[in-house]
C-alpha cells in the first residue's frame, strides 16, 4: 500500500484525528471565506475545513492524483467546493483569489526547486494578509519502544530517499518563505504517541504505515540484525510480540509551519 492510498489516509487521519484537528484549528482560518486544500489526496482535511469555512464559505481541493480525487468526489459532504486536477508547481487559479491555503504532508514529495515554486504558487494565489499553512512529517521525533537505535541506524541508511531526506530537513521551508518574501507567523511540533494497548484504529494505522516502511527499507542492503529488527519490530502485525509487549511505543510528530501573505 502506498502511503498516498485513499484507505491508507484515512487510517492515517482516523487514528491522529484529535492532534490533527487541533493543527488544523490552531491556523485561525475564518468562517464564510474561500481555503485551499493543496494536495488534498482523498479529502479528509477537505471534509474538516469545510466545517471551518461552513455554507457560507468555499473548499478547493487541489492534486495531482486524480484517482484520490475521484474518491473524494464519491465520499466527501462538502456543499460548498470543488476539486481540480493540477500540479501545485503552477495551480491553475488567478492571483488572490483563496483567503488561505492548508498543505498537509505533500512536501516530502517535492524536491527542494518544487518547494519553492509552490510556495511562490502559494504566495501568487492567497489575498494579502492570507496564511498558508504547511504540515508535514518531522522525522526527527520518531521513536519506536523499546529498542529505536537500530531504526535511526536504518533511517541514516536511507537518506537517499527524497521522502526521508525532507521530513527531516523542514526548516528549509522557512529559509524558502523568508526568500520569497513570505512572512513566517509561527512553527511548531505536535506529538502523537501510542503505548500498549492500542486500539484497533490505531493498529490498522500502524499496520498500514509499517507495511510501506518496511517496502522503502527494503530496496537497502541491510545486516542479518537490521533485517531482523525491520520484521520484528517496524512491522506492526496482529499479535507479534512486539504488539503485545507490555513495552510497545510509537511516537511520531508532525511541524505545522504557519506563513502569511504580506
Ligand atoms: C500523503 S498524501 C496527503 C493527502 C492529504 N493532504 C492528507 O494529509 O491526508 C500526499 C498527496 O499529495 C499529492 N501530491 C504530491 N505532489 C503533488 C503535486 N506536485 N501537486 C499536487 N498534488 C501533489 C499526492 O497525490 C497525494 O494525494
Amino acid at each position: 500500500m502506498l502511503l498516498i492510498e485513499s484507505k491508507y489516509l484515512d487510517s492515517h487521519y482516523c487514528a491522529g484525528k484529535t492532534i490533527f484537528d487541533k493543527m488544523l484549528n490552531s491556523v485561525g482560518f475564518n468562517v464564510s471565506s474561500t481555503l485551499l486544500d493543496a494536495g488534498s489526496g482523498n479529502g479528509c482535511y477537505s471534509t474538516a475545513i469545510s466545517k471551518i469555512v461552513g455554507d457560507k464559505g468555499k473548499v478547493v481541493s487541489i492534486d495531482i492524483n486524480s484517482d484520490n480525487l475521484f474518491s473524494f468526489k464519491r465520499t466527501n459532504e462538502i456543499s460548498t467546493g470543488f476539486s481540480i486536477q493540477a500540479n501545485l508547481i503552477s495551480i491553475p487559479m488567478k492571483e488572490n483569489t483563496v483567503d488561505g491555503v492548508w498543505c498537509s504532508n505533500v512536501f516530502q514529495y517535492l524536491t527542494e526547486n518544487e518547494k519553492i515554486q509552490v510556495l511562490n504558487e502559494f504566495k501568487r494565489i492567497v489575498k494579502p494578509g492570507g496564511k498558508i499553512a504547511i504540515k508535514e512529517v518531522d522525522l526527527s521525533t520518531t521513536m519506536l519502544g523499546p529498542s529505536p537505535r537500530i531504526f535511526w541506524h536504518i533511517v541514516l541508511k536511507a537518506m537517499s530517499s527524497r521522502q526521508i531526506n525532507s521530513s527531516l530537513n523542514m526548516f528549509n521551508v522557512l529559509k524558502y518563505s523568508r526568500m520569497l518574501n513570505i512572512q513566517r507567523i509561527s512553527y511548531k511540533t505536535y506529538i502523537l504517541e501510542w503505548t500498549s494497548p492500542i486500539e484497533s484504529k490505531v493498529f490498522r494505522y500502524l499496520h498500514n504505515l509499517s507495511g510501506t516502511i518496511k517496502e522503502i527499507f527494503r530496496q537497502i542492503p541491510l545486516s542479518e540484525e537490521e533485517t531482523f529488527y525491520l520484521e520484528n519490530y517496524i512491522q506492526v502485525r496482529e499479535n507479534s510480540d512486539y504488539v503485545v509487549s507490555e513495552d510497545f511505543y510509537w511516537r511520531e510528530g508532525y511541524i505545522l509551519i504557519l506563513l502569511q501573505n504580506e
